[in-house]
């Protein structure tokens, strides 16, 4: 799909249809509903004073026009988006979600979306631009009939007054963004015996390659060397290899920077959890491919963060392994050795996310990480408190963890802090090792950050527990099912965000 901004008049743009957003309780009557019903004939007007639609969020309503009164586009699509004042990047997102997905269902192949945002328009265009992409994905990669083949070719966004630069920058910006989280969405989507370890170090790879990043795979020897007995702990049962993905990204120009701060992103890439010895039951655990959409999401955004090239470096580590049951695997009672020398007592073989990122984080603060952000589908619990709506956020450094929630707010995506105190961690003392990996019943979420912290420690971290929020069971008007590529965006924006503030703060 061709993507562009237009500063121009709606009314002239040479597409199919043109989409746009109506706030509630507006009337056809007056402002800009008055521009548009004119241009279309009076069935604005007409539509809104039946109430068939109300402008409330997710309403919508399809419209054929006759031509002739000053409208280009023969088709108008106007979305309901609640109030004005509540117009959020979610709401906006949600919006162009909706309207490519509604407008590839009519078969349309040019449209335009008038998303009638006053204030940083180009911004907005970029929002825009990120839902529409992300609307646009389609999780039936392996079916051969009944396939989704209708393809939008040309997507404008309608930005009357706005600089066109700016406009044309971010609008590209939101072509990166909406496909580095597609990128996510296909990794998660595909099935374990598609996508191993070695498969996805080679995807990493081919990114890699493609946008310029430089590229280390661990094999097991290497990790045999550095002492990762938590992570072989986990790869032991199966026959296929663990992988350390390790992605950096180097700004293109020699910094002027003394700050030697480096952040460090590290996902779980679990390729396919059946529990291990301590095997999950059978019903949904076809679902236990995306146990790996923490390493995809790090694969993603780093992905992003190469083509938008921010001035500070970032590292990207997903540890990558299957957790299978075989004659061969770790059992529940076993004691391993994590890279940092500490013993764990497995007490369940099904909390392997915790084993993998153990190492990973440890290995990230080798490579001089001061600051890191993991995370990770690692419990089921964080279903139960938080549902599908907010990803679980907890950590060591509230400054860093207030800044990923604000990246978040900024583009939609929400996070809600749980608490760590050090209680917690008495549910994992062991009685025979230094720490066990499971903490019993209660507050599983928070406990199992209470592992991880045992090995973030001299560094400031953050951990995002995306178990409940990175597959959706059911489809929305503004997304299919399955894969949600979550905070691959907020990450993206945080990089940016982090880097202008410290930019800021370099020049002063
Ligand atoms: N990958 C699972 C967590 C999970 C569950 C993700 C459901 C998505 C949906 C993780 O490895 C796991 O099995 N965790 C256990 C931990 C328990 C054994 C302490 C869990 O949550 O049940
Ligand atoms: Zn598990
Ligand atoms: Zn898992």
């Amino acid at each position: 799909m061709e993507v562009q901004g237009s500063s121009g008049s709606y009314q002239e743009i040479d597409v199919q249809a043109v989409a746009v957003a109506v706030f509630q309780g507006e009337k056809a009557d007056e402002g800009f509903l008055k521009g548009l019903d004119d241009a279309a004939g009076g069935l604005v007007k007409s539509v809104l004073e039946s109430e068939e639609l109300k402008g409330k969020e997710g309403e919508t309503a399809y419209l054929h026009l006759s031509g002739g009164n000053g409208l280009k586009a023969r088709r108008l699509l106007l979305i309901g988006v609640g109030q004005r004042e509540d117009y959020s990047s979610a709401s906006l997102s949600q919006m162009a979600g909706t309207a490519v997905r509604i407008l590839r269902g009519k078969s349309l192949k040019s449209i335009a979306i008038v998303p009638r945002v006053e204030t940083d328009g180009a911004r907005a265009a970029r929002t825009v631009v990120e839902g529409a992409i992300i609307g646009l994905f389609e999780p039936d990669k392996y079916r051969t009939e009944d396939k989704e083949k209708r393809l939008i070719e040309r997507l404008v966004v309608v930005m009357e007054g706005e600089d066109d630069t700016a406009l044309n920058r971010r609008v590209e910006e939101g072509r990166i963004v909406g496909e580095a989280v597609n990128f996510t969405r296909e990794l998660a989507n595909e099935p374990g015996g598609y996508l191993t370890p070695t498969d996805m170090a080679e995807r990493a790879r081919e990114v890699a390659n493609e946008f310029g990043l430089s590229i280390d795979v661990l094999d097991e020897a290497r990790m045999t060397q550095d002492g990762m007995g938590a992570l072989l702990s986990v790869s032991r049962g199966s026959d296929e290899p663990a992988k350390m993905i390790v992605l950096k990204y180097t700004p293109p120009y020699a910094s002027e920077q003394t700050n030697t701060d480096l952040l460090a992103l590290v996902g779980k890439g679990i390729t396919f959890d059946s529990g291990g010895i301590s095997l999950k039951p059978g019903e949904n655990m076809e679902l236990m491919k995306y146990d790996m959409s923490g390493g995809a999401t790090v694969i993603g955004a780093m992905r992003a963060i190469a083509q938008l090239k921010p001035p500070v470096p970032v590292l990207g580590i997903a540890p990558c392994s299957e957790n299978l049951p075989s004659g061969k695997a770790t059992k529940p009672g076993d004691v391993v050795k994590a890279m940092t020398g500490k013993s764990i007592e497995i007490i369940n073989t099904d909390a392997e996310g915790r084993l993998v990122l153990a190492d990973a984080i440890a290995y990230a603060k080798t490579l001089g990480a001061t600051r890191i952000i993991d995370m990770a589908t690692l419990t089921g619990a964080v279903s139960i408190a938080l549902g599908d709506v907010n990803v679980a956020i907890l950590g060591t450094d509230q400054d860093l963890i207030d800044e990923v929630i604000d990246a978040g707010r900024e583009v939609g995506e929400k996070f809600w802090q749980l608490p760590l105190d050090k209680e917690y961690s008495k549910q994992i003392k062991s009685d025979i090792a230094d720490i066990k990996n499971v903490g019993g019943r209660k507050a599983g979420t928070i406990t199992a950050a209470a592992f991880l912290k045992e090995f973030a420690d001299g560094v400031a971290w953050a951990h995002l527990d995306i178990a409940g929020t990175a597959w959706g069971d059911e489809a929305r008007p503004f997304r299919s099912k399955g894969p949600t590529g979550i905070a691959v965006r907020t990450l993206v924006n945080f990089v940016e965000r982090d880097a202008r503030t410290r930019r800021g703060a370099d020049e002063e």
